[in-house]
């Protein structure tokens, strides 16, 4: 009996290229697990109406530990004609699997590092005082509340008789009380103090525990002031616990601006769901862009590991893929890092650092090709080779 059992969920496109080759890395470092599979996606959504089955729920509810590849989301219109035909117009509703699973299982604490790699060639530079090129290195980790705000679903186009009364007791909704039902579409951005101070504690446990000096709240409180200020004054009551960590806030507007000037300057952030996923994208670009964006989606009894990217439709089909498979690969070194197998996931970064060190072997993003078969002619490595140099590397 292997020490874990980690549900495996490619997913779409290119979840299926890059989860194979997380796991080949575990793998070689020795990591003692078994992997059973799970279905979610497109797939199931088209013949089942539920991109995410009960089996896949069970599975995860049953194992506590899942690695995730990406699934393919859509609009509901276009979702609905996808449907296979016996089971349209019968109900189902198209929701996105993964926003779906960190609901049902709370997996409210999201977790977005953003390090550069030194001699990575997609890293930011900036122009230095003398003319010449900076290369600040980014140390970002960015804590993202992951099951409310503006992901919690709770919106409408024509708003129930019911809700409008409601709204209209706001006297600012005086501005859309004309508005025809129709023509008005609401979604809610809604906080609970639990999870604020739960995603604040998560970041600033983690600022202590790998020596940060600062937590930055990036939010919008001077005009969001009922969520964003419950979270900064969450924030507040927790730093109380970390005298040694500093608490800072930023805008996220402004955030946006200063991570292009000085990214150097921030180690740990928290936000909300939408922030959040901005602000580790923004992150994400300095350090490599979608091939490197890796994240842990945590909650209390079950956790979920997987890159930031999506399917990437473009490139499912290629043969040999080409797709730069480190963001998973990451992505599991986070899983090792969770239950508590640190030395193997170190052992994993430094072999990434090297391959990417070393510029020998790149997948077309690295080598800042246009994406499609015929990055490979031109030399970039496949997705498969890119991982071959990291396990060559561990040996
Ligand atoms: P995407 O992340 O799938 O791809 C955007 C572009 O980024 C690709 O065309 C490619 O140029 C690049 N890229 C992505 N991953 C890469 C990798 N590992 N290596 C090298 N380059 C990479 O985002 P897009 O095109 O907006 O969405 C495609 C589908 O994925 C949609 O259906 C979307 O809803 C879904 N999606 C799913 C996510 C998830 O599963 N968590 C997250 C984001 C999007
Ligand atoms: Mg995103």
């Amino acid at each position: 009996m292997s020490k874990y059992t980690v549900v495996s969920m490619p997913g779409d496109g290119i979840g299926k290229v890059v989860l194979p080759e997380a796991i080949r890395v575990l793998d070689a470092v020795g990591f003692d697990a078994e992997y059973v599979h799970a279905d979610i996606g497109w797939d199931f959504w088209i013949d089942e109406g539920n991109a995410l089955p009960q089996r896949t729920i069970d599975a995860l509810a049953e194992h506590k530990l899942g690695l995730f590849g990406a699934i393919t989301s859509k609009p509901k219109g276009e979702a609905a004609a996808e449907l296979k035909l016996e089971l349209r117009d019968q109900g189902f509703v198209y929701y996105s699997p993964i926003v779906a699973m960190r609901q049902h299982f709370d997996l409210d604490v999201c977790i977005r590092p953003c390090r550069s790699f030194p001699g990575n060639p997609l890293n930011f530079i900036r122009r230095g005082r003398d003319g010449g090129v900076d290369e600040p290195l980014v140390n970002a980790v960015i804590f993202r509340q992951n099951t409310e705000g503006l992901y919690g679903g709770v919106e409408w186009t024509d708003p129930p008789e019911n809700v409008r009364a409601a709204l209209n007791s706001h006297p600012k909704f005086k501005l859309f009380s004309e508005v025809p039902g129709p023509d008005l579409a609401v979604s809610t951005r809604i906080f609970s103090r639990e999870k604020c101070r739960r995603i604040t504690r998560a970041a600033f446990e983690y600022a202590q525990k790998h020596g940060y000096k600062s937590v930055t709240v990036c939010e919008k409180p001077n005009v969001i002031r009922e969520t964003s200020g419950m979270m900064e004054a969450e924030a507040a009551l927790v730093q109380k616990e970390f005298r040694d960590i500093q608490l800072w806030s930023t805008n996220i507007d402004a955030q946006m601006m200063w991570l292009t000037k000085n990214p150097e300057t921030y180690g740990v952030i928290v936000a909300g769901n939408m922030f959040g996923d901005i602000v580790s994208d923004g992150f994400a670009g300095l350090v490599g862009g979608l091939g490197f964006a890796c994240s842990a989606n945590i909650g209390k009894d079950v956790a979920v590991f997987e890159p930031t990217h999506g399917s990437a439709p473009k490139y499912e089909k290629l043969d040999p893929p080409i797709v730069n498979p480190i963001a998973m690969i990451l992505s599991g070194c986070m899983l090792l890092d969770h239950v508590g197998e640190t030395e193997k996931s170190t052992r994993i970064w430094g072999a990434i650092s090297r391959v990417i060190e070393k510029a020998e072997v790149q997948t077309y993003d690295l080598k800042r090709f246009t994406g499609g078969a015929s990055a490979i002619e031109k030399g970039a490595a496949t997705s498969v080779q890119l991982t071959d140099a990291i396990l060559a590397e561990l040996k």
